[in-house]
């Protein structure tokens, strides 16, 4: 408790939007604070931190695991929490992006957790409020508290992470989850390789940490630490880049690829079982894929605290 006030007290900013501008500190502060979370759930004994304070869930599009983690955050915290999906808002009537941020604000919105297909609306929307605003998952852009998990996470298995090769598989092209992890894992001095077929690789990365591209898994996979498994985004392809039969030859993790027998294996969900990994190494022990649910929670509990704390104490 008294390491969360400390916390608390170091962390200055408004919004989370992308952990690209985020130092290694305030990384390091979220992570602190999301162990401190987890043992307060392992010991049931969470004080009501958030009492008093209004989230509401933004959802544009279709979210299982980060809504619903966000919720039970929300509530572990003692937050009151609105869940607010596509369908049911007023922006079907016509009303702007903005006119609905402003309305929520007026509404005693404290936190603003908000996922868009446009790549950038989060950004849009915390310049226009005094709420905070988290970013979800806007577009093929970014989504910052998938990759605080996944380090967590990883940071829970191997301490260090400093000069630790991942490798980043798949449909990296359409991923805001591959562009945040980049980031993330960069900063705490992972060696990252993107290995894809050329078609689902963005064309320009300049602007990105160092990165090794590779095109063929089993050479990518070689003195690989971790690896990170990405769906294959099918609802934002206009047709698919090759054949399915083809990219599960190339590019699906299964058993007889796995020369290394404590590879750890991750994926942020949801998961094609069959296309871009077989189903039992989705229950393997090397998988994380279940702890990385798990985690969402407290991760997130960290990142609500130290908005709302961070702000009052700052
Ligand atoms: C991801 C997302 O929505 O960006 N899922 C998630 O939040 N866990 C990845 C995906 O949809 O493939």
């Amino acid at each position: 408790m008294r390491d969360l006030g400390r916390l608390a007290s170091e962390w200055r900013r408004k919004d989370l939007l992308d952990v690209d501008e985020l130092s290694r500190r305030e990384l390091e502060i979220i992570l602190e604070a999301a162990s401190e979370m987890k043992e307060l759930l392992a010991r049931s004994e969470i004080p009501p931190l958030l009492s008093g304070t209004l989230v509401v869930n933004l959802f544009f599009e279709p979210s299982t695991r980060t809504m619903i983690s966000f919720d039970r955050a929300a509530r572990m915290l003692g937050a009151q929490i609105v869940n607010a999906t596509a369908g049911a808002l007023s922006v079907r009537k016509g009303e702007s992006l903005l006119d609905t941020i402003k309305t929520l604000e007026g509404l005693g919105a404290g936190i603003i957790v908000m996922r868009h297909s446009s790549s950038g609306a989060p950004y849009l929307a915390a310049r226009h409020t005094s709420s905070s605003v988290i970013n979800a998952g806007d577009g093929t852009h970014a989504h910052p508290t998938q990759a605080l998990l996944d380090l967590f996470t990883l940071k829970e298995h191997l301490a260090d992470i400093e000069g630790r090769k991942i490798v980043i598989v798949g449909d990296i092209l359409h991923s805001r989850v591959a562009r945040s992890d980049i980031w993330a894992f960069a900063k705490f001095g992972a060696k990252l390789t993107l290995c894809a077929p050329p078609v689902l690789l963005p064309r320009r990365l300049e602007g990105f940490p160092p990165l090794e591209i590779a095109h063929d898994l089993d050479e990518a996979l070689w003195g690989a630490s971790a690896v990170i498994m990405l769906r294959m985004q099918f609802e934002r392809m206009r047709g698919l880049p090759l054949p399915l039969d083809e990219y599960r030859r190339l590019y699906k993790l299964a058993p007889e690829r796995l020369r290394k027998s404590d590879l750890l294996i991750m994926h942020p969900g949801p998961v094609n079982e069959g296309i871009e990994i077989s189903s039992e190494l989705v229950r393997s022990p090397n998988s994380l894929i279940h702890r990385q649910v798990q985690n969402g929670i407290p991760v997130r509990m960290a990142v609500l605290f130290l908005l709302r704390a961070g702000r009052r104490e700052g």
